[in-house]
């Protein structure tokens, strides 16, 4: 049997585990999350979530990945027989999502391209919609839109090799490049944008706390899925990471580390962004309120805007979807190795192999996207991610382990055996008992409000 691959030191892992959890979801999902849920007051159920279901979570699945030294489906199956399915549908969830993540950081390499100069000119919402995606009537799909093929291309040129050349020479080797890089080019950007005339009126509108909101079950469950798809939890991404983790490893204080990594980048980012809207606001005299967006909006339609008016836009443009490709490079390879790991493993073919056959699958499948309806399939298909895969999959997993298994004294164990800091009943307290407790109250609670 082959010797299973290993990180090539702590930091490595580390570093990959990072570059998984910091991606979009920092930058254009949390800032409007935040903002939409109560501004400052969102902190008290983002901490909440955080500390007693993000952080054990992943605790959690370093623990499996490091005891059992296998993906996602083998690791689940080994822990009992009838729980295979769940890692299998992790791994479905991820390779959902690797068919339209290098979609948006192909516009982000055309984007950093378009910046130099500003090329969207005037308009950028009608640049993006029409111009460049050139979304037209043209029944479901329509034909492929060359400037968008030819950087998804790039973009799995990038993944194949790296993924191609392994855990350590390839995964660890490309995230010791990005995540510095892209910690140096978040500073830059968030230093600029505090010193924009207004910056600070969008500071203000961000950490302003509407505690009302606190008592609304929907504020709680975006906290729970903003920190589970933050921290790319029951994605089966930190389950195969960790299983390259060589014996000896601290992976208690690992998961302390991946996640206030990951939070500090997100608030970095929510500072960055709501400055930048503050400027947009103060050059156009109307409240912050009225510029916030999220998601493909923020990004390719006001960002464009904004940038257009400051000083030195080209620069600062490139740095934008510099970032946004960086973050989302790594965190690509990362949802991309679950299923090759998976494959390899089921059904005992090399690397090589399960990259062509995963990797290739996943290739074709976003070439949809690349058409002139990719945009409104992508919409699509990321909502329901969104609002009924994320909180349910952490959920799902957290009752497999806690109630259905009973495993968590065995994992407490083995986590206690390697790790400085040991676990407690608060961990075991928090996974089997507060944590499904809450979130399938609020999920309920949620659901029946809907149907109302
Ligand atoms: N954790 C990443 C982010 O916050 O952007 C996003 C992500 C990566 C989610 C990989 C899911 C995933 F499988
Ligand atoms: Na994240």
């Amino acid at each position: 049997m082959e010797q299973r691959s290993q990180w090539g030191s702590r930091i490595g892992f580390l570093l990959a585990a990072i570059g998984s959890a910091v991606g979009l979801g920092n930058i254009w999902r949390f800032p409007a999350t935040a903002f939409d849920n109560g501004g400052g007051a969102f902190f008290v159920p983002y901490l909440f979530a955080l500390l007693t279901a993000g952080i054990p979570l992943l605790i959690m699945e370093y623990t499996i990945g490091h005891k059992y030294r296998s993906s996602s489906p083998r690791s689940f199956s080994k822990i009992n027989k009838k729980m295979e399915w769940v890692g299998w549908w992790q791994v479905l969830i991820s390779f959902v999502i690797s068919t339209y993540y290098p979609i948006i950081i192909a516009w982000s390499i055309m984007y950093a391209y378009f910046s130099i100069g500003t090329k969207w000119g005037d308009d950028p919402t009608n640049f993006f919609v029409a111009d460049f995606l050139e979304v037209a009537d043209a029944g479901v799909f329509g034909s492929i839109v060359p400037s968008v093929l030819f950087p998804v291309i790039l973009v799995w040129i990038f993944v194949f090799f790296f993924l191609g050349r392994g855990v350590k020479k390839g995964i660890e080797f490309a995230n010791r490049i990005f995540i510095p890089a892209l910690l140096v080019v978040f500073i830059i950007i968030v230093v600029r944008a505090l010193t924009l005339p207004g910056a600070i009126d969008g500071l203000d509108a961000f950490f302003k706390p509407d505690w009302s909101r606190i008592a609304d079950g929907s504020v709680w469950i975006a906290a729970y899925g903003q920190i589970f798809f933050s921290l790319s939890i029951a994605f089966a991404i930190m389950i195969t990471y960790s299983s390259y983790l060589p014996k000896k490893s601290d992976i208690t204080n690992n998961a302390f580390i991946t996640g206030f990594a990951n939070s500090s980048f997100e608030l970095l980012a929510g500072i960055g962004v709501f400055a930048v809207l503050g400027f947009m606001a103060y050059q156009t005299s109307q409240p912050v309120s009225e510029v916030v967006a999220d998601g493909v909006g923020l990004a390719f339609m006001v960002f464009p805007e904004i940038i257009s008016q400051m000083p030195a836009s080209s620069f600062f443009g490139f740095l934008f979807f510099g970032s946004l490709v960086l973050a989302g490079l790594s965190s690509m390879i990362s949802i991309s190795e679950t299923y090759i790991a998976a494959v390899q493993e089921k059904f005992s073919v090399s690397r090589g192999k399960a990259l062509m056959l995963g990797g290739g699958l996943a290739a074709l499948v976003s070439l949809l996207y690349a058409t002139q309806g990719g945009l409104n399939l992508l919409d699509t298909v990321d909502y329901f991610i969104n609002n009924y895969g994320v909180a349910l999959a952490g959920l799902v997993e957290v009752v497999a382990i806690a109630w259905f298994a009973r495993a968590l004294k065995d994992l407490q164990h083995h986590a206690d055996s390697i790790s400085d800091i040991k676990l407690g009943v608060w961990w075991r307290f928090c996974l089997g008992f507060l944590t499904p407790i809450v979130l399938g109250y609020m999920m309920v609670k949620n659901f029946l409000n809907d149907i109302n």
